[in-house]
């Protein structure tokens, strides 16, 4: 009889331990990714692009501040924040702090559902048979949180707002050429907005979204886009050993779910992002990240 109880308390013990595991240890163990993508002409200095998305910040989250605090460390060109930033109206604040010098180069932004729509709570596992896109169609809440104030706040920095919009900026001794779309998770995506062929006379093109849709991946190669940055995924959060991500939460193949990868010949990077809804704490065999990638010459 002993025995027969044992099993299902041990296999309680285990659940707690591994939840545990994936809302306090994981959630916070954040990495700094590096990669090197060669989309510039022969013999243009290489630029430094930090890629961070889905912080979801919400004011408790200190230890998540300060690793973004540090990045700043890394002195990058360019930042590129693929949206999700917020999950709480009193979130912006935190959020400029958390960038602290970081908002003094050069960066450009997209909102994320999550931006406009305060955390519910749901079951993350039934991302695998569906995405929340269904739930957003469905529900199609007044957004209730400050995305306008967020947009605003970062365009005073001197950000670049990219949604549904091109932007141009200097980069070190580079021009850049950017389009951007709203996130297509909320149908706010408007490509026709930004459609048409790249300035050739720009050095570099990248395309700025949230959610990596494969219709929009395909108009922004298309058009010419070298880079595209993209969040959203968070990696899978959940993931399998050995196995990898169950679910994207979009159209994106699960292969592609994080990392640099192509796109119709344009080079892709999915960010895992910073954190988690608040209402799915946790990350298991996905830890939290932040990219650093490095644009060098095609022939080197
Ligand atoms: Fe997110």
């Amino acid at each position: 009889m002993r025995k027969l109880h044992a099993v299902p308390l041990g296999v309680a013990a285990a659940g707690a331990a591994t939840f545990g595991y994936a809302s306090v240890a994981e959630r916070n163990w954040f990495r700094l990714r590096r990669f090197t993508v060669p989309v510039l002409d022969k013999g243009k200095p290489s630029i430094k692009v930090l890629h961070i998305s889905d912080a979801h910040l919400t004011p408790g989250r200190k230890r998540l501040m300060r690793w973004v605090r540090s990045l700043a460390a890394l002195e990058p060109d360019l930042v590129v924040n693929t949206g999700d930033t917020i999950s709480h109206p009193d979130a912006i604040g935190p959020f400029l702090d958390a960038l602290g010098p970081l908002l003094d180069r050069p960066g450009v932004f997209v909102y994320g559902s999550n931006d406009l729509y305060s955390p519910a709570l749901k079951n993350p596992l039934r991302y695998i048979w569906r995405t929340s896109k269904q739930d957003y169609a469905r529900e199609r809440r007044t957004p209730d949180l400050p995305y306008r104030e967020l947009g605003a706040a970062l365009t005073a920095a001197g950000w670049l707002e990219l949604n549904n919009r091109i932007g141009r900026l200097k980069i070190g001794d580079l021009d850049v050429e950017f389009g951007g779309i709203d996130d297509s998770h909320i149908d706010r995506d408007r490509y026709d907005k930004i459609a048409g062929p790249v300035d050739p006379r720009a050095d570099v093109h990248i395309g700025v979204m949230h959610s990596p849709e494969p219709r929009n991946l395909d108009r922004f190669a298309a058009d010419g886009y070298d880079l595209l940055l993209a969040g959203h995924t968070h990696g899978g959060q959940v993931c399998v050993p050995f196995y990898g991500a169950l679910a994207t939460n979009c159209g994106i193949d699960r292969l592609r779910v994080k990392g640099l990868h192509r796109h119709n010949g344009a080079w892709l990077h999915v960010s895992a992002g910073l954190g988690t809804s608040p209402k799915a704490p946790f990350r298991f065999c996905c830890p939290p990240e932040a990219s650093l990638l490095t644009l060098v010459p095609r022939t080197s």
